[in-house]
């Protein structure tokens, strides 16, 4: 299904009623590193204090009401070519493709963003089958298999580890993927 109005921005204190109704949901957390926000103060303490300085967060919007997030952590030092991403959203919108296409336009904004990126990867636990296939959909490459590689909401998981590249963008645009 085209969901057609997908949008990123950045967060705004505004989005607090919205925002709740996904972070939330322990569906949506139970795969990211995020505590599920359990108060409207929490919330706005949350957008206000980690979503609006976050160096590269956005709000993936439906119709400009937020329904989820995309973020991307840049490496540091000798690392700095390097970047992850993660993302999610409502329970509600899952299976109509708009996190694929979140995605897709993040990596494009990413990359304009930051010209000396060079790498920019994502982990997926090994359960994790729709954030691989977001992933396989916006054109990452599937590396590999971490096994036992971190904690996550206090259990050791093997995670699956994707990449894409500055130069995969041509292929990608010219294979219409992005
Ligand atoms: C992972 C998540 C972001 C996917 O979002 P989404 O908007 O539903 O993703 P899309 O609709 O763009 O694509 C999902 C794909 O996964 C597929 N999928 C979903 N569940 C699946 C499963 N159990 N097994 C195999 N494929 C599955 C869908 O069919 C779809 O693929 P298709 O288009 O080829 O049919 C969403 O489920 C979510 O927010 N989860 C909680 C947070 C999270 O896990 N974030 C990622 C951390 S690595």
């Amino acid at each position: 299904m085209d969901s057609g109005t997908v949008t990123l921005r950045p967060f705004r204190v505004s989005d607090v009623d919205d925002f709740i109704l996904w972070a939330g949901d322990d569906q949506v957390t139970r795969n990211i590193r995020w505590k599920t926000i359990t108060s409207k103060e929490e919330a706005l303490t949350f957008i206000k204090e980690v979503c609006i300085p976050h160096p590269w967060r956005r709000s993936i919007c439906i119709d400009d009401r937020s329904i989820g997030f995309v973020s991307v952590y840049r490496w540091s030092g000798n690392e700095i070519c390097k970047a992850d991403i993660a993302y999610g959203i409502a329970a509600k919108y899952w299976g109509q493709g708009i996190t694929t296409k979140a995605v897709k336009m993040a990596v494009l904004e990413v990359f304009k963003d930051f010209p000396d990126l060079v790498r920019l990867q994502a982990f997926a636990a090994v359960e994790n089958k729709a954030s691989q296939r977001v992933l396989e959909k916006a054109g990452f490459t599937k590396e590999g298999l971490l096994r036992k590689y971190t904690f996550l909401k206090g259990q050791l998981k093997d995670l699956v580890i994707y990449s894409f590249l500055s130069t995969d963008i041509t292929v990608a645009v010219d294979d219409k993927l992005l």
